[in-house]
């Protein structure tokens, strides 16, 4: 999300087919991993040195090759997809396609909002790809993070009515597609043909918001969760703002609500509730308060305290009712990385975006087949922790229970519906605006982008500290932390893995090794090992008509790929202009990757004219197209090997 990023401060099944990809991704190779299991990490109190040592030792146990096996691309300020030689890119999916049966995209924006409920929703963010049939056949669910809403009607938002709410709403969520490169298409590599949306297809579905979605966990019920229109606190319409996402091995998806605040609007007093989540009467500027009364705070007190949640998606059930799962804890989730430990436990990391705002942990009280086994949700029964990180390399999981005597006399409930709160007192580390956060599992090290922070350090807000060391922080940076023998433990040692920012030039205060780039977000760690990132600097910086400031030079928004651990970095893929690149996954075999491109064209102040929609973008449809569309693009190499090879 680009210009409607809340810039303020306010502080199940169990599928076979799933196992495959679960097996991989929860068992991948270790780069950073051999060196620092032997050293065990056997006292925390010499992090320091420790974690200095680690690279180098690591290094002696990966092999000599690199990792990355393509020539880097220069920085493009091309309206299209940019990617190395011998790779091609293509768009499977765009706003406004049917997800399964159902009426076609009209390029005037004239498509109405049950047209827009089984349609590819807008503004495409975080996915994964379910294999059905290994890496040849899946299901890709995606989330839709928000809405342009000029951009999504004909005529913008003049007369606005209870159908443009119903479109808006419609093309928020979540959507998922069933995906296959066989049969149809010209073959390429073993007879198999292109990829390509089933359609027909069992498992074609929307969730929006106005999908009825089951409240779980401690909080169901709870008094400020109930409203008018569910006065048993049990049943949500819709998930909102859902940005990056994650996967648990009993193949579920889970969509995380960001900022869900912007759609509500709430004059006179704030309760300090809403302070701290930022409900204001100004909103992101949506108009769904004028039709629909759930969305005026001052009507409907509680109903903003069914957002911000994780939300749990059986895609394997297509008439599943999901879940949002309390116990993950309320704040703008970012996205919900699943790691299982050793001992069976699931983990569950998650950062809060905004500036100055924290980086959680929850971990399941059972190991996960176990409380299947008594009928528990793993993601129901556990413990949420918030990360504190000393300036000496340690830190520490500070725990959000009411039995932490800093949180002398908060219900359990109290801590899930006002996290941030509970972490304000715990003693929490703030950070420069986490985003997504992946492991290596087999290294027990999990890895975080901090996309950037202007305000650090300057005025009255807080000072630099050792994980957010620069003032100003207009480039972001990329944090890790690890364990010594397994992910469930309450101290962990921390190092910073890039200072983003232009290499080249000193005064960025970047130390990439490799290409450079700056507001890191969508991070993912192949099985492979490969590291991808993805960047989202705002429009305002990257639009064709302002290519001024700190980002000049540095092109559209892309993706590269580093290696772990020598940390060279090249750029794999540029997006079209004003685009954002987020949401990356990659088929078992690697050989496929899928990558989202979102708001594509948007103009600097977070809408487009209906006057002139393609005013910074055309892409994809081009000449032929009304307005440009978030996508998600195929990636392959075309000697059929894995990307980034
Ligand atoms: Fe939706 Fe924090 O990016
Ligand atoms: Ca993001
Ligand atoms: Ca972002």
């Amino acid at each position: 999300m680009a210009n409607i990023d809340d810039d303020g401060i306010s502080n199940i099944s169990d599928n076979e087919t799933f196992d495959e990809v679960a097996a991989l991704r929860f068992s991948r190779r270790s780069f950073i991993g051999g060196g620092l299991t032997a050293m065990a990490l056997a006292s925390l109190s010499g992090v320091g040195s420790l974690l200095s040592a680690v690279p180098a030792s690591a290094k002696a146990n990966h092999a000599a090759a690199s990792l990355l096996g393509f020539a880097g691309i220069p920085i493009s300020e091309a309206d299209a997809v940019v990617v190395p030689p011998g790779y091609t890119a293509k768009v499977l999916i765009s706003w406004g396609d049917p997800v399964s049966t159902g009426p076609e995209f009209n390029q005037d924006g004239t498509n109405t909002a049950d047209d827009q409920a089984v349609q590819w929703g807008m503004h495409n963010d975080g996915l994964v790809y379910f294999p059905l049939n290994g890496s040849s056949r899946g299901i890709i669910v995606q989330n839709n993070e928000y809405t342009d809403d000029v951009l999504l009607f004909h005529d913008g938002v003049s007369r606005w009515s209870s159908e443009k709410t119903r479109k808006s709403l419609n093309a928020h969520g979540v959507s998922i597609i069933e995906v296959t490169k066989q049969g149809r298409g010209k073959p390429r590599f073993g007879g198999e043909g292109e990829w390509r949306v089933v359609r027909p297809s069992t498992y074609g579905r929307r969730i929006t918001g106005l999908t009825p979605i089951n409240i779980g966990g401690p909080a169901t019920g709870d008094g400020r969760l109930r409203t008018s229109a569910d006065p048993s606190g049990t049943v949500v319409l819709g998930t909102l703002n859902n940005c990056a996402m994650g996967f648990t091995p009993w193949g579920t998806y889970l969509a995380c609500e960001e900022n869900f605040n912007g759609y509500f609007r709430k004059t006179g007093v704030q309760t300090p509730l809403e302070a701290r989540y930022g409900i204001t009467a100004a909103g992101f500027g949506y108009l769904w308060h004028t039709t629909d009364s759930r969305f005026n705070a001052n009507l409907e007190p509680n109903e903003p305290n069914r957002f911000g949640w994780v939300v749990e998606i059986d895609p394997f059930a297509p008439n599943s009712t999901p879940v949002k799962r309390t116990a993950l804890g309320r704040f703008k989730h970012e996205g919900a990385w699943v790691q299982e430990a050793r001992d069976g436990r699931v983990v569950v990391y998650s950062g809060d975006d905004e500036q100055f705002e924290y980086i959680y942990r929850y971990v399941s009280r059972l190991p996960w087949r176990e409380s299947r086994e008594q009928g528990i949700n793993p993601l129901d029964d556990g413990i949420l922790y918030v990360a504190k990180f000393n300036a000496n390399g340690s830190g520490t999981w500070l725990p959000l229970t009411p039995d932490n005597p800093l949180l002398n006399g908060w219900t359990l409930n109290d801590i899930l519906i006002n996290t941030r709160g509970a972490a304000d007192l715990a003693g929490a580390t703030k950070m420069d605006r986490p985003e997504w956060i992946d492991t290596f599992p087999e290294s027990l090290t999990a890895i975080a982008t901090l996309t950037n922070n202007t305000r650090r350090g300057t005025g009255t807000n807080p000072p630099v500290d050792a994980p957010n060391p620069r003032p100003a922080n207009t480039y972001g940076h990329i944090i890790r932390w690890y364990y010594a023998n397994d992910w469930t433990e309450n101290t962990f040692g921390w190092d910073i893995f890039a200072l983003a920012g232009d290499p080249a030039n000193p005064a960025s205060g970047s130390n990439i090794v490799g290409d450079k780039y700056g507001s890191p977000d969508g991070i993912y760690v192949a099985p492979s090992g490969r590291l991808w990132i993805q960047t989202d600097v705002s429009g305002s910086s990257v639009n064709p008509e302002n290519r001024a400031g700190a980002y000049q030079g540095f092109g559209n928004n892309q993706m590269l790929c580093a290696d772990p651990v020598t940390k060279e970095t090249r750029r794999f893929l540029v997006g079209p202009n004003v685009c954002e690149v987020t949401g990356v996954f990659l088929t078992p075999d690697e050989k496929t990757m899928f990558v989202g491109i979102q708001h594509p064209g948007e103009a600097p102040t977070g809408s487009n004219s209906p006057i002139n929609p393609k005013r910074f973008s055309s892409w994809p449809d081009g000449a032929a197209g009304g307005r440009p569309r978030s996508s998600l693009v195929v990636v392959t190499k075309n000697d059929g090997g894995q990307i980034g090879s």
